[in-house]
C-alpha cells in the first residue's frame, strides 16, 4: 500500500503553557486527521479515547462510511450499487485489489479461488472434538485457529506471495469450514465442495445438500445470500477489523488473526447482533409486547438493548439495513411465505423505533442486523449459524485490511498506551504486619 498522507494544516496545542504544532493530513471522504505520533515526545501527555470514538487508527483506502449521510464506499462504489450489480467474487476481488476486474481477472480469482475450497482430511479430526451442541462460532474459532498448523507454506507474512495464497486460502475455505461447522451440529456428512458452481451456491449446496439425492440450487436464493455476503464484507475499523489489524501488527500468521477476528465479532454488541435481534423478536413473540420491550430498551437500570438497532458510526439509516430490508422480502416472497410473525413484530418495531423520541434523539436507527437474521432463518439457517456467516463475508474485509496493514509504511506493533489511576507506589509488607 502507497501512503497518501498529505498535510493540509497544522492544529496548535497548548498544554501547561507550552505549544505544539501537529500536522493535520486530509481525507478523500470525511473528516481531516491530527498527527499526534509526537504528541508524547513534546508534552509528556497521552490522549485518552476509550472506544477510539475520535481516533484513527490508521490510513485506510478500503472502505469509507459517512454515519450522518448514510453513506458506505467499497474502494469509492456505493455499497447499493455494488449490491445490486455486481457479486461476491468480483466484489472480494475489488476489496483485495482497489480496483474492478477485468473479464481475464476475474476468471482467473474465480479459479483461484475455487481451486482452494476444499480443506485438508485430517482438519475433519478437529470437529469430533465438539460437542454436537457446540456453538458453531466456538467450532470456527478453533478450526481457523488450527489452520495454520496446516499451511506452514503460507505464512510468512513478509512474503508477498505467501500473503497472496494464504488470502486465497482463507476466502476460499471459510464457507466450506462454516458448511462442515453447520453439517455436524446437524449430525449430518461433510459435502465436499463442487467446483462448477459459484461461491455462494456451493456454500448453500454444502450446508443444505445430502449425499442421498442430487440438489438443485434455487437462484432467487442464492442471489439474495449473495447480496448479504457483500453487504457483511468489510466496515472500516470495526471492533473484530480491529482487532485483526492488532493481532496482525505482531506478525501473527493470517490464519490466527482471522481466529482472533472470529473471536470478536461473536460479541452480542458486533456481529453477535444478527442472532441477539432474531432471539429478541421470538422474545417479544407478539406486536402487542413490543411497548414492554421499548420502555425496557429505555430503562437505565435494566440491560436489555434493541438488537439491531443503534451503530457507533451510523447516526442515520444504515444504507446496508436498506438493501437488507429489500433482500428480505425478495426471499419470503420467493419462498411464498405471505405473513411471518416475526417479520410483523419486526416491521411494526420498526415502525415504533422511528418514531419514538427516546430512539429519534439517540439516533438509533435499524442497522444490518435487524433484517439479516429474518432473512436468514427464511434462507434455512440455524439462528447459531448467523454470525458463522457474518464472518464468512467478513473474512474477505478482514484479509484485505490485514494485507493493508502489513504493505503500511507507517505500520507498527499496535501498543496503546493508558492512565494508569490506581495505587501509588508503595512497599512491600510482611503478612504479620498487615
Ligand atoms: C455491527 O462497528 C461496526 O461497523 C459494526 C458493524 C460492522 O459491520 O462491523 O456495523 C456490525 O456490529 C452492527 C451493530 C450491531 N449491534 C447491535 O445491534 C446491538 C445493539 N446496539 C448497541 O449495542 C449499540 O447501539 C452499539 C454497540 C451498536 C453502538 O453503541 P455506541 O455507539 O457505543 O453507543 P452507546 O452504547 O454509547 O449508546 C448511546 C446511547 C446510550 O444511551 P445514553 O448512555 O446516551 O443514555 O444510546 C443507547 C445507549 O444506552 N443505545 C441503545 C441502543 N443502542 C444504544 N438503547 C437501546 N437499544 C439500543 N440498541
Amino acid at each position: 500500500m502507497k501512503s497518501d498522507l498529505n498535510q493540509a494544516d497544522t492544529a496548535s496545542f497548548t498544554l501547561s503553557g507550552k505549544t505544539t504544532e501537529l500536522p493535520v493530513f486530509t481525507a478523500t471522504h470525511g473528516p481531516n486527521v491530527v498527527d499526534i505520533r509526537a504528541l508524547y515526545k513534546h508534552t509528556g501527555a497521552f490522549t485518552f479515547d476509550p472506544g477510539f470514538t475520535s481516533t484513527a487508527s490508521c490510513e485506510s483506502k478500503i472502505t469509507y462510511i459517512d454515519g450522518d449521510e448514510g453513506v458506505l464506499l467499497y474502494r469509492g462504489y456505493p455499497i447499493d450499487q455494488l449490491a445490486e450489480n455486481s457479486n461476491f467474487i468480483e466484489v472480494a476481488y475489488l476489496l483485495l485489489k482497489g480496483e474492478l476486474p477485468s473479464d481475464q481477472e476475474l476468471v482467473d480469482f474465480d479459479r483461484s479461488i475455487t481451486m482452494h475450497t476444499m480443506v485438508h482430511e485430517q482438519l475433519k479430526n478437529f470437529y469430533n472434538g465438539f460437542r454436537r451442541d457446540a456453538h458453531p462460532m466456538a467450532i470456527m474459532v478453533g478450526v481457523v485457529g488450527a489452520l495454520s498448523a496446516f499451511y506452514h507454506d503460507s505464512t510468512d507474512i513478509n512474503d508477498p506471495k505467501q500473503r497472496l495464497i494464504a488470502s486465497h486460502r482463507m476466502i476460499a475455505k471459510m464457507p466450506t469450514i462454516a458448511a462442515m461447522a453447520y453439517k455436524y451440529s446437524i449430525g449430518q456428512a461433510f459435502v465436499f465442495p463442487s467446483n462448477d458452481l459459484d461461491y455462494t451456491s456451493n456454500f448453500m449446496r454444502m450446508c443444505f445438500a445430502v449425499q442421498a439425492e442430487e440438489y438443485e440450487v434455487n437462484p432467487v436464493l442464492s442471489s439474495a445470500l449473495d447480496k448479504i455476503f457483500i453487504l457483511h464484507m468489510d466496515h472500516e475499523q470495526n471492533a473484530s477489523t480491529s482487532t485483526v489489524r492488532l493481532a496482525g501488527s505482531s506478525g501473527a500468521n493470517p490464519f490466527a488473526c482471522i481466529a482472533a477476528g472470529i473471536a470478536s465479532l461473536w460479541g452480542p454488541a458486533h456481529g453477535g447482533a444478527n442472532e441477539a435481534a432474531l432471539n429478541m423478536l421470538e422474545e417479544i413473540g407478539h406486536v402487542d409486547n413490543i411497548p414492554e420491550y421499548i420502555a425496557r430498551a429505555k430503562d437505565k437500570s435494566d440491560p436489555f438493548r434493541l438488537m439491531g438497532f443503534g451503530h457507533r458510526v451510523y447516526k442515520n439509516y444504515d444504507p446496508r439495513a436498506k438493501v437488507m430490508r429489500k433482500a428480505c422480502h425478495e426471499v419470503l416472497d420467493a419462498l411464498g411465505v405471505r405473513e411471518d410473525p416475526l417479520l410483523e413484530v419486526a416491521m411494526e418495531l420498526e415502525r415504533i423505533a422511528l418514531e419514538d423520541p427516546y430512539f429519534v434523539e439517540k439516533k438509533l436507527y435499524p442497522n444490518i442486523d435487524f433484517y439479516s437474521g429474518i432473512t436468514l432463518r427464511a434462507l434455512g439457517f440455524p439462528t447459531e449459524m448467523f454470525t458463522v456467516l457474518f464472518a464468512l463475508a467478513r473474512t474477505v474485509g478482514w484479509i484485505a485490511q490485514w494485507s493493508e496493514m502489513v504493505e503500511d509504511p507507517n505500520q507498527k506493533i499496535g501498543r496503546p498506551r493508558q492512565i494508569y489511576t490506581g495505587a501509588a507506589q508503595r512497599d512491600y509488607t510482611d503478612i504479620k504486619g498487615r
